[in-house]
């Protein structure tokens, strides 16, 4: 079975939001059963009605619903959802006396249909291909809304050459490859070439190619006719013509398999495509951008990248620096990272803090590893736990908590819940140290000093695994 997802990923099957509508019991639970088995968040409703009801109040990615029911239907439920949520895909459930209206249902927006009794591997298969896909254009949809309109600083002489040539590079429709260490900016980079092109109000579409094993990247990238696999019920239109004249980002590109590579080379120089099961080439236009960060040409000479698809990618390669080779930037993208997050935390009712000199010492001094994300992170946890008016140096967490404060607002994180989770424990932890260590590890003290009753605080401490001896003298 296909699991290329990382636990907590963005990509796993586990943000997949399922509802199964059967009015009998025994089918409904046993479709739960088996799609909450790939660790989908499956729902179960009775009828078309309650389902309704159920997906005005919670989003949904994915509809299993029976046919024939008694109320509503299971295809005037489909039409329903197709005219008020055109995102959801609906799969139908079908008896044999039904397969007629199944098919006719494909015409009307259903996306497959299973037939009772149940074929279990094909049902997997299908909640996998069609959940990577349906997750995979989430990412890139809430990717385009975080980047959209962002500001690029870039505040030393090495940022300046690189928005000079994006500026140049963004008018010629040619390959540009981007390479830059993890959160370096090529992701934004990328879409600023899109956005200075002739081409932008065309659309921008990136995937990200360490996601999605070999199968699902050709059928997401070249599309399928209707039969290609099990599954395929519909004819479906691949990224390299919804693109349509705009920009293709393939991320991560050098974890492309070599197989995947040469049909990648194989379209840059034809600009066709052939969809999964079909005979017809189609021409396809577009602007590729190329982002690794591995240096490919190094991948090249250890054999692990095709020379020729290099070559093709590269004609104009654009390399990101670290941040500590660009230590001229970060007064400016700190100053920049704390208005945007204290705006976004505080809907500008509180005035936006400072940093203090020390601050803004254990900036510039620290060797950013994670890069700009790193620093991004880095303000974002400080507005989370400073008080007063100053961000001080302990608020920034660097020395030790680097990895906790990447972890909590990477990405990949998994569910706002945990995420606030991290949060309180961050703050609650960094401040209790702080109390304690200034009132030289005496409880009644330190309780006194943050306004909490001592027993309240010898629970945080236990609920932390906090010892006085780690704290303070
Ligand atoms: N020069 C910059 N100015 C402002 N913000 C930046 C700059 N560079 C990066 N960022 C911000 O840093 C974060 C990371 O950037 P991005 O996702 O583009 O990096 P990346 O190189 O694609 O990272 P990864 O390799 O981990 O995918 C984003 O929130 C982005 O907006
Ligand atoms: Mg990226």
């Amino acid at each position: 079975m296909i699991n290329p997802a990382r636990a907590s990923s963005p990509y796993d099957l586990a943000n997949l939001k399922v509802l199964v509508v059967d009015d009998q019991e025994d089918v409904r639970r046993g479709l739960k059963r088996l799609v909450g088995s790939l660790e989908c968040d499956v729902a179960m409703s009775h009828s078309g009605e309650d389902a309704l009801d159920l997906l005005s109040k919670e989003p949904f990615d994915l509809v299993f619903t029976d046919l024939k029911m008694g109320g509503m239907s299971g295809d005037e439920l489909l039409h329903a959802i197709t005219e008020r949520w055109r995102d959801i895909v609906v799969v139908l459930i079908t008896g044999h006396g039904t397969i007629d209206l199944a098919v006719e249902c494909l015409r009307n927006g259903a996306s497959h249909f299973i037939t009772k009794p149940f074929d279990n591997n094909e049902i997997l298969a299908f909640v996998e291909r069609a959940g990577y896909s349906i997750l995979a254009r989430r990412v890139a949809k809430d990717q385009a809304t975080n980047q959209r309109g962002r500001t690029i600083v870039a505040a030393d002489e090495t940022m300046r050459n690189v928005m000079a040539l994006v500026d140049q590079v963004a008018r010629r429709k040619v390959p540009v490859l981007i390479e830059g260490a993890s959160g370096t900016g090529k992701e934004l980079i990328a879409r600023e070439i899109h956005n200075r092109s002739p081409v932008h109000a065309k659309p921008f579409l990136a995937i990200n190619c360490i996601a999605l094993p070999d199968s699902l990247l050709e059928s997401e990238l070249f599309g399928y006719k209707r039969g290609a696999f099990t599954g395929a019920l519909k004819d479906t239109v691949g990224l390299f013509e919804q693109v349509d004249g705009g920009t293709i980002l393939l991320d991560e590109v050098s974890s492309m398999s070599s197989l995947f590579q040469g049909k990648l080379l194989r379209v840059l120089q034809e600009k066709t495509i052939r969809p999964l099961g079909g005979n017809i080439e189609k021409p396809v236009d577009f602007r590729v951008i190329a982002a690794s960060n591995r240096n490919l040409e190094d991948l090249v000479k250890s054999g692990e990248f095709r020379e020729d698809l290099y070559y093709r990618l590269q004609v104009v390669k654009i390399s990101l620096p670290s941040l500590k080779e660009r230590r001229g930037c970060i007064p400016v993208l700190a100053g920049h990272f704390l208005k945007q997050t204290a705006s976004e935390f505080f809907y500008d009712e509180h005035p936006c803090p400072e940093f203090s000199p020390a601050t803004m010492e254990a900036l510039l001094n620290h060797d950013w590893p994670g890069n700009v994300r790193e620093l991004e992170n880095t303000i974002q946890r400080a507005l989370v736990i400073f008080t007063g008016d100053k961000i001080l140096p302990s608020h920034l967490g660097l020395s030790d908590d680097s990895v906790l404060a990447e972890s909590l607002f990477s990405p990949q994180l998994t569910s706002y819940e945990e995420g606030k989770q991290q949060a309180i424990e961050t703050f609650q932890r960094q401040y209790v140290e702080t109390v304690l260590q200034r009132a030289d590890g005496n409880i009644s003290h330190a309780a006194q000093m943050c306004g909490l009753t001592r027993a309240a605080l010898q629970r945080i401490m236990r609920k932390l695994g906090l010892e006085r001896s780690q704290v303070a003298p």
